[in-house]
């Protein structure tokens, strides 16, 4: 067993750390506070294919299809910088283009791929919709057949990157399979006649990824759009949330990292009583707390990234290691602004938004208790894993 990272792994560490310290941390708080992410970032992070972390080489991206372990590595250090780049990054590569790599036909990966790879175009995973949010098998966006084309209507929520992506993996209802809605997955662009963007949400936390309502209204998709199979939505859809579980994971480790560093920082500089309040025991609980959480969610996260990497199943551990280091980075960021006292509630020191950030982790890409769902499901239906 190795918990090292190999030397390439390790540089990728060192030189996305230094990437995101350079360029997101500066501008993290404004994204915050205006609710958009920094053009001029946008620009380098093409530059440096973060986009393409998860697509090889051959379709512009940076070839680490194979090493998952790599792209937590990435979505670990920017979003220990600023959590709204690794949801936008991380929802892009893990729940759009992955799946368009994995399930994608060749048409359809020079078509899609290649662009998002390169960051040319955003990319949004749209399932969500007003009654369809942990019960995802209710869509009720509809598709129906119309010659060579299906037709779009209905509307999604919450969808992260929404108002910036220009294609779309969209899952909707396009008949009933047995007692079940049968679900298929078609890949939109943005472009197309009837589509809309709605709402702009105003969230609590990583305010500076859009998170939108999407509007279809006979929108007409051609037949060779369809992800996959029709019918086989509903599992691409789940497979598809097991890979971009690990890309939430990663961002969570990587914030309740953020939490834990500015925590022992201030421990060690801010005196009362007479010593640095990390002399005090409550202080030094609450800091070796967060410590063992979030190496514990980073050992999970990596673990399942592992497994990834060696083509077994890892559906179960992806759920686990999404509630363990996002509760993880909860409770860090609740200690870290309890750490701060006054200053804590106050902009001027990153707990503030840590603490906002953090408790989207425990809600996007199925909540805490969903989680616990999958994790019940396996162990009742499988036994111990
Ligand atoms: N991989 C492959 N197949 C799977 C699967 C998986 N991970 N999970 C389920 N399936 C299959 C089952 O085997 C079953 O197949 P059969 O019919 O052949 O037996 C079928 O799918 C139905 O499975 P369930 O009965 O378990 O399905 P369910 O309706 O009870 O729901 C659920 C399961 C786990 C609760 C699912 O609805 C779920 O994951 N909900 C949460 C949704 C979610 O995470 N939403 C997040 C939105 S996306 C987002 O947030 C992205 C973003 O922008 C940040």
């Amino acid at each position: 067993m190795d918990f090292a990272l190999n030397d390439e792994q390790k540089l990728l560490k060192e030189v996305t750390r230094e990437f995101a310290e350079k360029y997101i941390a500066p501008v993290a708080q404004e994204s915050d506070d205006i609710q958009k992410l920094d053009e001029t970032v946008m620009e380098k992070m093409k530059e440096m294919n973060y986009f393409g972390t998860c697509i090889p080489e051959e379709y512009g991206g940076a070839g680490l299809h194979n090493d998952t372990v790599s792209f937590c590595v990435v979505t670990e250090e920017i979003g220990r910088v600023d959590a709204s780049w690794s949801v936008t990054t991380g929802v892009h590569c893990s729940v759009v283009a992955k799946p368009l790599y994995r399930f994608g036909t060749e048409d359809q990966k020079q078509q899609f791929l290649i662009d998002l790879a390169k960051g040319n175009k955003i990319g949004a995973f749209c399932l969500t919709e007003a009654n369809a949010g942990s019960d995802a098998a209710g869509v009720q966006l509809k598709a129906e057949k119309d010659g060579d084309e299906w037709i779009l209507n209905g509307s999604k929520i919450f969808a992260t990157n929404g108002g910036i992506a220009e294609t779309l993996l969209v899952v909707a209802a396009t008949g009933e399979k047995g007692s079940r809605k049968e679900l298929t997955i078609f890949i939109v662009d943005t472009d197309t006649h009837g589509y809309s963007v709605g709402v702009k949400e105003d969230k609590l936390g990583v305010r500076g990824s859009n998170t939108s309502e999407l509007v279809f209204q006979d929108v007409r998709v051609p037949e060779d759009n369809i992800l996959g199979k029709q019918g086989d939505g509903f599992k691409l859809a789940m497979q598809t949330l097991d890979f971009g579980r690990i890309s939430i994971a990663a961002q969570c480790v990587g914030l309740g990292q953020a939490a834990l560093e500015a925590s022992i920082k201030y421990a060690n500089e801010r005196v009362q009583f007479g010593q640095p309040i990390g002399r005090f025991q409550g202080i030094q609980w609450m800091i070796s707390n967060m410590a063992c959480a979030i190496e514990s969610g980073r050992l999970l996260t990596y673990k399942a990234a592992y497994l990834c990497d060696q083509g077994k199943e890892y559906g179960y551990t992806s759920s686990m290691e999404k509630l363990v280091a996002s509760e993880a980075a909860m409770q860090a960021a609740h200690d870290a602004v309890q750490i701060h006292g006054g200053y804590g509630l106050m902009k001027a020191y990153p707990v503030e938004r840590y603490f906002r950030d953090a408790k989207m982790g425990e809600i996007y890409e199925g909540t805490s208790e969903i989680q616990r769902l999958v994790i019940a499901n396996h162990l009742l239906r499988k036994g111990i894993q």
